[in-house]
């Protein structure tokens, strides 16, 4: 059973606070984990609570996550069985009394909630994936790798957030990483000799000064062929266009600058038409959270060739999911475990989108750590793709090498991609 749970602040990739729990078992075992935060966050997600004392860490401190966790939390889960994933989780939210984790605050609940599964896992001498996922867990996941950051990511005048490739031409994840950073490598010189600034983002991915969405992604198709790789069949794109951020008075404003602002159907319009001319198989986050018109509308329009994946839209909410069932409205859902709360919650929220014939794609947040929980989840699930940024900075690589890990342990059991 749970001995012990401790919560500290420490800080994130960008350098403001957030919370890591350290969990200890009766039998000696303890693991740790340490919460994500969002830039881009949707308005229906599970609440972040933040100190708002502007002169601590500029407002954004964790201490009251923390002081929930030592004071409200731990009295609560102590002694409480350590396999017992779905009670930690329901007695938390219990504890907490609302739906969005209102007042302990999900970075607080998830923590313990992230801690407690690993320290299980410890306890049965088992990998995390292994503990969660079962004796079929062998899937590795295509990864969505991160190449140019815009949006809220990055200070240029790009629109979408993120242009990204994933390597689904190999036959193991390991060379799909080595595609991927190649290309990576590729397009770096590329930005270099044509005077951009090779500059990272956030998540890893360049941030040059450039303003057009078709010049990003020209630049990536020949960062590709310059890496010997055919675009499209060794290698296709994904895009997250975060497009809740530029909607503003009921128009998608793709450039300020230019002053250019579209419609919903011309936005569709203008996917419809990137997607022919590139080798684009995934759009995340097409239209804003609202949209559901738009959503249905791309669906149809995009959703037979092209992944429709919601992030802002989808929030690892079932309910949310179950509107998009519904409507009709996209066909795949990103989980990211801090936009539900709890571990129980983020996996319900998986299951509930496969078994509705969406797509799963568990997903890093902006604000990440050397954590690398959502590796082990990913491969859990056996899902098919997953989100953790670019092959470069420490908490990006430290999922992309878990996966690696991952997959020597799987052995020829392993399976990925097709
Ligand atoms: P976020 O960005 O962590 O800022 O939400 C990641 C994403 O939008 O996928
Ligand atoms: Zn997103």
């Amino acid at each position: 059973f749970i001995k012990s749970i401790y919560a500290r602040e420490v800080l994130d990739s960008r350098g403001y606070p957030t919370v890591a729990v350290e969990v200890c078992a009766q039998c000696g075992m303890a693991a740790g984990a340490i919460v994500p935060a969002g830039s881009s966050t949707g308005i229906y997600e599970a609440l972040d609570l933040r100190d708002m004392e502007e002169k601590r860490y500029l407002g954004q401190g964790v201490k009251k996550a923390v002081e929930h966790v030592n004071q409200t939390i731990a009295p609560q889960l102590c002694g409480m069985c350590i396999f017992d994933q779905v009670g930690i989780d329901q007695a938390m939210s219990l504890l907490d009394g609302t739906d969005n984790k209102g007042n302990l605050g999900a970075n607080s609940i998830l923590g313990v909630s992230l801690a407690c599964a690993k320290t299980a896992a410890a306890c049965l001498s088992m990998p995390l994936y292994r503990y969660v996922g079962g004796c079929f867990a062998r899937r590795l996941p295509v990864p969505m790798i991160t190449m140019i950051s815009g949006g809220k990511h990055a200070n240029n005048g790009l629109s979408f957030q993120e242009f990204m490739i994933m390597p689904a031409g190999t036959d193991c994840f390991r060379e799909g990483v080595r595609v991927g950073a190649e290309v990576f490598h590729h397009l770096g010189r590329i930005l270099d000799m044509e005077g951009y600034s090779t500059a990272v983002g956030a998540e890893g991915g360049y941030a040059p000064d450039i303003s057009s969405n078709e010049k990003a992604l020209a630049l990536i198709i020949q960062a590709i062929v310059k890496a010997g790789y055919q675009p499209g069949k060794d290698v296709v794109l994904a895009l997250d266009a975060a497009a809740t951020e530029f909607w503003i008075n009921g128009k998608y404003c793709l450039s300020q600058k230019e002053n250019m602002s579209m419609t919903t159907g011309e936005l569709i319009q203008y996917y419809h038409y990137l997607c022919d001319k590139f080798p684009i198989r995934a759009i995340e986050d097409g239209m804003d959270q609202d949209d559901w018109e738009g959503w249905c509308g791309l669906t149809v329009e995009l959703g037979q060739k092209v992944s429709i994946i919601g992030d802002d839209f989808f929030v690892s909410s079932p309910s949310r999911i179950q509107m998009g069932v519904q409507k009709r409205a996209g066909t795949g859902v990103l989980i990211k475990p801090n936009q539900a709360g709890t571990l129980t919650q983020a996996m319900a929220a998986a299951d509930f989108a496969r078994n509705a014939g969406y797509e799963v794609i568990f997903s890093h947040r902006l604000g990440d750590s050397e954590d690398t929980t959502i590796s082990d989840l990913a491969v859990a699930l056996n899902t098919e793709k997953i989100k953790i940024g670019a092959l470069c900075r420490a908490e990006r690589t430290a999922k992309y090498n878990r996966l690696l890990k991952i997959e020597e342990e799987l052995g020829e059991t392993a399976l990925y991609s097709h």
